[in-house]
């Protein structure tokens, strides 16, 4: 008899697993970006927008009146993410620019164009990213995940930072990870080439991030640009494309995953609510959070911005 009730239980907890699933995704996902600013006039590139995180944050900065730029290296999906946009929130200025992140050229031409066209620069989210690709190279010679992660995003950055100082107060949102955690800088393997894990690959770049928004808050103090880095949470989105074990492990555990909605709030929170004084600081579920030591240390972040504008052929400091 009581093996009975036993059976009936091991029934029942995946069926009231799957009824209280959007009560414990909810919970999972606190952390929900309260501001009501609205951005007329405000100018907001995205990269990487055509899709998941990137779209949902999007969406929501046009939604408060800004001119929103979807920087994607796949323009027609883009053109229809941005139509998809306009008729949403009824908001016309939304506009589709090519960047290739994994090809400095592309990269080039794009801030040549934005800078042309634009007279400001109020929020750049740099929110495309990889994750988990086999052993590739940029057309620059870079191993995927530092040169489209890191490296891109640091010239992408580099490229528009004049604009974002003109138009202060401006900022920049930087999409990093818990994964960072698990990232080391090899500084003589900042390629892959000695050694190469994909799943590691990706935590490294994730650690440049952070260390990345660090370095850079530090030489912007003063100057009206914040910076912040960013753990969306664990969400559904093709971040995970390349893996089957990962998409499998996504479907699995689909209940505790954030939607692309959800995962975009801490982004759109470091985007709108006041918080310069916390420049420089890693957010998760819309509060300054915790980061490794190797995240914390201003030597390994000092060196690898100085590594970074070598490989890049930016000049230095
Ligand atoms: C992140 O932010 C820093 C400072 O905001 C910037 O220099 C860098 O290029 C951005 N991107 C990455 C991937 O770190
Ligand atoms: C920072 O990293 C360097 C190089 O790995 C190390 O020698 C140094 O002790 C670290 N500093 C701190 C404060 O952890």
């Amino acid at each position: 008899c009581k093996m009975i009730w036993v059976l009936l239980l091991l029934l029942l907890l995946p069926l009231l697993l799957f009824i209280a699933a959007p009560q414990i995704r909810k919970m999972l996902s606190n952390g929900v970006c309260t501001s009501t600013a609205q951005l007329p006039g405000k100018v907001a590139v995205v990269t990487g927008a055509n899709t998941g995180i990137g779209k949902e944050t999007a969406k929501e900065l046009a939604q408060r009146g800004a001119r929103v730029y979807i920087a994607c290296r796949d323009v027609q999906k883009g053109e229809l993410v941005a139509k998809e946009i306009q008729t949403m929130t009824g908001n016309q200025q939304v506009f589709v620019r090519k960047l290739d992140l994994a090809d400095t050229k592309s990269i080039r031409a794009f801030a040549e164009g934005f800078l042309a066209d634009e007279k400001h620069l109020h929020i750049l989210i740099n929110n495309a990213g990889v994750m988990m690709c086999p052993y590739s190279k940029t057309a620059d010679g870079f191993e995927m995940h530092m040169g489209i992660n890191h490296l891109g995003h640091f010239l992408l950055t580099h490229l528009l930072l004049e604009k974002l100082k003109e138009s202060a107060p401006s900022r920049v949102v930087n999409l990093s990870s818990l994964a960072h955690v698990l990232g080391r800088i090899h500084f003589h393997n900042l390629q892959g080439e000695k050694f190469y894990s994909a799943g590691l690959a990706y935590c490294h770049s994730k650690l440049a991030n952070i260390l990345f928004t660090k370095e850079l808050a530090r030489r912007l103090e003063g100057s009206g640009v914040s910076v912040y880095s960013v753990h969306p949470g664990t969400v559904h989105s093709e971040l995970v494309r390349h893996s089957f074990f990962m998409r499998c492990m996504w479907r699995l555990f689909s209940f505790f995953i954030k939607t692309p909605q959800q995962g975009a709030q801490t982004s759109l929170h470091c985007a709108l609510e006041g918080l310069e004084i916390l420049s420089g600081n890693h957010f998760s579920d819309c509060r300054v959070t915790w980061v490794s030591a190797q995240a914390r240390n201003m030597t390994i972040a000092r060196r690898l911005w100085d590594v970074s504008c070598d490989l890049l052929g930016i000049p230095m400091d």
